[in-house]
């Protein structure tokens, strides 16, 4: 367990990946997918957990509550629901959060003149409607957080006086956000510096943190960020991987890598153990179905790899000649799980754990089984190979809407390519299907097409291997939208075997896609009907 502690020059992470990053196209979560990376969050060490936004569905309003109850422990970060300026917004956050040791109500409101014209609503009555929210938050919960939403585009006479008011009302945290990603970092910072310094009531030593909320429509959200440290700021509010709507939200581990990394330029620290920042990352990758771009600063795939002969050689003699971190300190080991074909279920267990991972129960059976296949054939088993193991396991559950049971596919030059495809239902009927394509994966997916009859547009189809070697794990994640929707879905699936992956991504993305009852519901009886009865 990470301890927190705090003094003028920390930095508090405030995470919002569960609530702006969840809102990334295609990131829908379960919650207890949400659940588990909550708990992983706490293990980064991460000072706040925006939980979700409880009124958007009674769905969201449960997995607060269980993040609020499970994870928002004493000794735990504190747990953060959102809520716009509206009196049933902020009665169903508190509901959220409230069984947490250190709830937190943060509430919004639109200030921009677009965002108070589509409100319908003029300056003096956004004022009164800030007074309202913030009073009624503070007198349900202590902690309040007040952000004058799209702040990039607000004038500052008017920043100041929405700041004000939200303070005079109880507000202790005052976030200021770039809902657009439209600020440059010299002058974001001296709009920063300007509020702190002249906002009745929050100005230096009068306890109100300032906080920024970056997006990143112009590639700026993590040097805003950073601009805003320098001038005071001392909450950051960031999405593991950077996700988020658009273009997504300043990434947590660039800057907290900027000021681990950069210490005696900001002497600034976080309570963030960076160890565990590459496992949020496949955590949080995983389980999104949002593949990271290779050359992504921290958490790329590339972001420690060095290809040209004159780096590779000063690497190799000094690894400080062209690297500024250690791939070790954000758990990038290059560690060997120890445990053979013959190692029992304890070693695995144990190891699993000190990965942070409790795994139990049929799960921890399941996971053992498929370490066991794995360790038959391939010649180390790397703790990158168990993690996506466990991905792969907490992506497909019994309980989905379908289960993929069999695959066999036909392929090479000679002749077309066929997959047949056996899929279970939740009541356990299986239908086998066999199908044409161009390949084996496209002949794969027309077949569970026929079985699952859920017509969609595949956006997106990613491949990779876990650890290098011919023997390696392939990791596959595919994002597809239901027809006649702009909504996304995302899945992901591990197998040695890439077709096996890619099917179970996609039979992941579907049984989403299913649950969201995003494409109809006759379609969706349809679909159910038809397990069973499939033919072939
Ligand atoms: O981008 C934004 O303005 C937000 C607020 C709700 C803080 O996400
Ligand atoms: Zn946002």
């Amino acid at each position: 367990m990470v301890e927190r502690t705090y003094d003028d020059n920390t930095v508090i992470i405030f995470d919002t990946t569960l609530r702006d990053g969840e809102q990334s196209p295609g990131a829908t979560l379960s919650s207890a997918e949400k659940l588990e990376i909550a708990r992983q969050l706490s293990r980064l060490g991460v000072d706040v957990i925006e939980a979700g936004f409880p009124a958007a569905s009674p769905d969201d309003l449960r997995a607060v509550q269980r993040i609020a109850s499970e994870v928002g422990t004493a000794d735990g970060p504190k747990i953060a629901g959102l809520a716009r300026a509206v009196e049933s917004d902020i009665r169903t956050a508190w509901q959220g959060v409230k069984a947490a040791a250190k709830p937190r109500i943060h509430t919004f409101l639109g200030t921009s003149p677009s965002h108070l014209a589509m409100l319908r609503i003029n300056k003096e009555e956004g004022l009164n409607r800030i007074r309202s929210a913030v009073t009624l938050a503070k007198s349900l919960c202590d902690d309040v957080e007040f952000s004058p939403m799209d702040a990039g585009r607000t004038d500052t006479e008017y920043l100041v006086q929405a700041c004000a008011a939200a303070v005079e009302c109880g507000a202790t945290t005052l976030n200021i956000p770039d809902t657009v990603g439209y600020v440059m970092p010299a002058e974001w910072a001296d709009t920063l510096e300007m509020l702190i310094n002249e906002t009745p009531g929050a100005g230096p030593g009068s306890g109100v943190i300032w906080s920024v909320h970056c997006h990143n429509d112009l590639g700026l959200a993590t040097a805003n960020t950073l601009a805003g440290l320098t001038r005071g700021v001392r909450q950051v509010e960031v999405t593991v991987n950077g996700i988020g709507e658009r273009a997504g939200n300043t990434s947590l581990e660039e800057v907290v890598m900027a000021i681990h990394t950069r210490k005696s330029f900001y002497n600034l620290r976080t309570n963030i153990d960076s160890a565990q920042i590459m496992k949020t990352s496949r955590m949080v990758r995983n389980y999104m179905g949002m593949p990271v771009q290779p050359n992504k600063a921290i958490v790329g795939a590339n972001a420690f790899a060095h290809e040209s002969g004159i780096h590779q050689d000063g690497v190799l003699k000094n690894a400080l000649t062209f690297e500024i971190m250690q791939p070790e300190d954000i758990g990038l080991s290059q560690s060997k799980l120890v445990l053979g074909k013959l190692s029992g279920r304890h070693a695995l267990r144990v190891r699993l754990r000190e990965l942070g991972y409790e795994v139990d129960g049929d799960e921890l059976m399941d996971v053992f089984r498929r370490f066991k296949e794995l360790a038959d054939r391939k010649k180390t088993v790397t703790d990158a190979d168990l993690e996506a193991l466990v991905a792969d396991e907490a992506a497909h559950k019994p309980e989905d809407h379908f289960r993929l049971i069999d695959i066999q596919v036909v392929c090479g030059t000679m002749g077309m390519p066929t997959a047949t495809v056996k899929l279970a239902n939740q009541d356990g009927d299986e239908s086998i299907v066999s199908a044409v394509g161009t390949g084996p994966v496209d002949a794969s997916y027309r077949a569970i097409d026929k079985i699952v009859q859920a017509p969609n547009e595949l956006l997106e189809f990613n491949m990779h291997a876990v650890t290098e070697g011919i023997d390696a794990l392939g990791e596959v994640t595919v994002r597809i939208s239901p027809e006649g929707s702009n909504r996304t879905f995302g899945g992901y699936g591990a197998d040695s075997d890439v077709v096996v992956s890619s099917v179970k991504a996609y039979v992941a993305a579907l049984n989403r896609m299913i649950s969201s009852g995003s494409f109809g519901e006759s379609a969706a009886k349809r679909a159910v009907a038809t397990v069973g009865i499939a033919s072939s």
